[in-house]
């Protein structure tokens, strides 16, 4: 794999100066970086100073509409990563509402990847209730903050606002960086299950639910990229199976139970994506059911085994995850489930709403864990979904073993 591209965005914060070192430090760890600076970041630092370190232009708003390319999307594609620092109060606003009146704002806007951003400002600025709101929307946007710091602002006092000092900006952003293409589950067991299940009632009728199995995929494909050994007990569905995956292909609830209990007690993670049916009939008949005998067709349903219920009551060294999808209430129902389901995370995900949930390929949800203020990650793929997942349950990996 070449090196990792980064667009370095400056804007105009009197931390500025920090930023020729947090360059040089990147350069060293072997990145290559492009910069754009706005153009009240020229009257803190010149571009001199930053094209001498990396040898190469600094891209300005006067360049931008000069260019012969639309410079904005070009700098977007070409990055695998942007940086903003020190982010001042205004850009952090322009981030959070998608303003785009000038290079740097139009280029964070039109790019993909992964922002990490270092704000720096006046206390007073900092927890002005705008500025705590973009932190809020841009957080839930996907945004990575490296927070400031208490000490001595430029102002004469003693605040909180300060850009934190450039050796410890650059370890944060070489160890995000770094493990952006992450490789950390290697030698972890992960078992995911998905789709739905299906509960006949004679050979060619069935009881089932609209899950189609997606979120789970995406859950084992990542799970998979990340360097995991992959389980994979799925429901009836349409997907591409996603690579070097041990598929375990199931149909009805009880199945599914069978299969997961299987693989459990060598699980490291355990995700339970399936939208398992809580009921099945009590009888199924042996042969298709014939309306000519029938006026009407009562149906006698039993429960279900509880999968995440059981797997949680079993729980030894595997941390367990469960989604909870509702359709009112989702906050409330959601942390009931997390509390009597014995699970390590809980994914919530609103299914009344069309654009998200069942079928479509991106999702919203929020994170509930034991003890942690609930976390809304906004809609995004559910590839994107899977990774922090998977993030989250590395954190609590490490916290266990502290
Ligand atoms: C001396 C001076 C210092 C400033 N320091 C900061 C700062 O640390 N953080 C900040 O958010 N804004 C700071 N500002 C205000 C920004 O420079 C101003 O909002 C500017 O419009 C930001 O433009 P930009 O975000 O396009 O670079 C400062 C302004 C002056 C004059």
């Amino acid at each position: 794999m070449g090196k990792k591209k980064i667009l370095v965005c400056l804007t105009g914060g009197i931390a500025l100066y920090k930023a020729a070192l947090v360059v040089r430090g990147l350069l060293k760890a072997g990145f290559e970086l492009e910069i754009a600076m706005t153009k009240d970041a020229q009257k803190f630092v010149t571009p001199l100073t930053f094209s001498s370190l990396i040898k190469k232009k600094v891209h300005t708003d006067e360049e931008w509409f000069k260019s012969d390319e639309v410079l904005h999307i070009k700098l977007a594609d070409w990055s695998d990563a942007i940086i903003v620092i020190p982010a001042t109060a205004n850009i952090l606003t322009k981030m959070a509402v998608g303003l785009t009146d000038n290079l740097v704002s139009a280029s964070i806007l039109a790019s993909q990847a992964t922002k990490y951003v270092i704000p720096a400002m006046n206390q007073k600025m900092l927890t002005a209730p705008a500025t705590q709101r973009n932190f809020q929307r841009l957080k839930a946007d996907g945004v990575q903050f490296l927070s400031p710091v208490k000490g001595l602002l430029a102002e004469g006092y003693s605040g909180d606002g300060r850009l934190p000092e450039p050796p410890e900006i650059i370890s944060w952003l070489i160890d995000r960086l770094e493990t952006e293409n992450k490789k950390d589950l290697v030698g972890k067991k992960v078992l995911v299950s998905a789709g739905s299940t299906v509960e006949p009632l004679d050979p060619v009728r069935y009881l089932s639910n609209n899950s189609t199995g997606k979120m789970g995929f995406a859950i084992a494909k990542i799970a998979q990229q990340r360097g995991a050994e992959v389980t994979l007990v799925a429901g009836p569905n349409q997907l591409a199976l996603p690579n070097r995956v041990n598929y375990q292909p199931i149909k009805t609830a009880r199945q599914m139970e069978q299969k997961m209990l299987e693989f459990y007690q060598q699980a490291d993670f355990v995700i339970m994506a399936a939208a398992v049916a809580d009921f099945r009939p009590a009888k199924t008949a042996e042969q298709k059911i014939k309306k000519q005998e029938l006026d009407q067709l009562t149906l006698r349903l039993v429960r279900n085994p509880d999968i995440l219920a059981e797997l949680g009551r079993k729980k030894q060294k595997q941390l367990l995850v469960g989604f909870a999808a509702e359709t009112q209430e989702l906050l409330h129902n959601a942390t009931q489930k997390m509390q009597q389901k014995k699970v390590d995370l809980l994914v919530a995900n609103d299914v009344s709403r069309h654009d998200i949930g069942f079928g479509t390929s991106q999702n919203e949800v929020v994170f509930l864990q034991p003890d942690v203020a609930p976390e809304l990650l906004s809609k995004r793929s559910k590839e994107k979904i899977a990774d922090k997942i998977f993030d989250l349950l590395m954190d609590l990996n490490r916290q266990r073993r502290k």
